[in-house]
């Protein structure tokens, strides 16, 4: 084997060793590093909550991409081999710009789940639940135009959701009560399947089957993300090949409010939280 060819499969094994970044508005996407920690154990995790911002779906979408930017350079200053996108709103905002700038970097996004949905229903009526951003964004009506013909597709956005969820209210009477309105007339319209449009609702997930009972489906996009990810890790032979569990570490800029306890109860396990300006 030449030396050049074995220096770059040298390199590759070392930068497979590399941490995967992953950010989102707040604490949000913790649903998805789940998923991707069931699948990936042995991968190093980083987290960053950019709660002092949140909600995104309220913002402009040049706030996004520039909080996006800065997030994107923060996660790569300590040296992630990988960014996860893990949310909706700013994977629409900010997912083709990220790429531009870094083109040799693996970047997975997200979006709702109106594809699988589509096929899940059988009442032909498919609910979306997510950030007034996302539901506005050029991505989802592009998403609508390729996967929801044939069906009807009703979309309701859940202004004040995420604000419960960065505080920790998973479970609470306001909480519900707001749902309730939401979930409503998507159940008015005799869907049968409602995406979870946005990276914070699998934590409510709960009280939603609660209010839609057990013939609704509940649809999330955090599964299909790992194992995109997974896949693509594999594709550029960047998977950690140790037997050793994963490090995980978390960030979060959020200033006053519990932020390790609710971080910790969302993640299921006691962690510390370093803090980011
Ligand atoms: N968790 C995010 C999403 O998936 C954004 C929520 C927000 O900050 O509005 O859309």
């Amino acid at each position: 084997m030449s030396s050049a060819k074995l220096m770059g499969m040298q390199n590759k094994i070392n930068a497979s060793a590399l941490p995967i970044g992953v950010f989102d508005s707040g604490v949000g996407g913790i649903s998805v590093l789940k998923h991707i920690r069931d699948l990936m154990p042995h991968e190093n995790l980083i987290y960053v909550a950019d709660s002092r911002h949140a909600p995104y779906g309220n913002q402009t979408p040049e706030f996004i991409q520039e909080r996006s930017f800065w997030l994107a350079e923060f996660l790569l200053r300590q040296g992630v081999k990988a960014l996860v996108v893990a949310c909706n709103t700013a994977t629409a905002a900010a997912v083709a710009g990220l790429r531009e700038r870094y083109p040799d970097l693996t970047i997975i996004g997200m979006e709702p789940a109106v594809k699988p949905a589509v096929a899940a229903t059988k009442t032909g009526v498919v609910g979306v639940l997510a950030t007034i951003g996302t539901l506005k964004s050029a991505q989802f009506a592009a998403l609508l135009e390729h996967y929801g013909q044939g069906v009807e597709v009703v979309t309701q956005a859940c202004v004040g959701l995420v604000e419960c969820v960065e505080k920790g209210a998973l479970t609470s009477s306001s909480t519900k009560a707001l749902l309730k309105q939401y979930v409503q007339p998507l159940l008015d319209a005799k869907a049968d399947t409602i995406v979870l449009g946005c990276t914070h609702y699998p934590f409510v997930r709960t009280l939603i089957e609660e209010l839609v009972g057990k013939d609704v489906v509940l649809i999330d996009t955090g599964a299909a993300v790992a194992k995109h990810l997974k896949n693509s890790l594999q594709e550029n032979q960047l998977l950690r090949a140790s037997d050793e569990v994963g490090g995980v570490s978390f960030w979060s800029n959020n200033e006053g409010a519990d932020t390790q306890g609710v971080i910790s109860a969302l993640w299921g396990d006691q962690v510390s939280v370093a803090h980011m300006i």
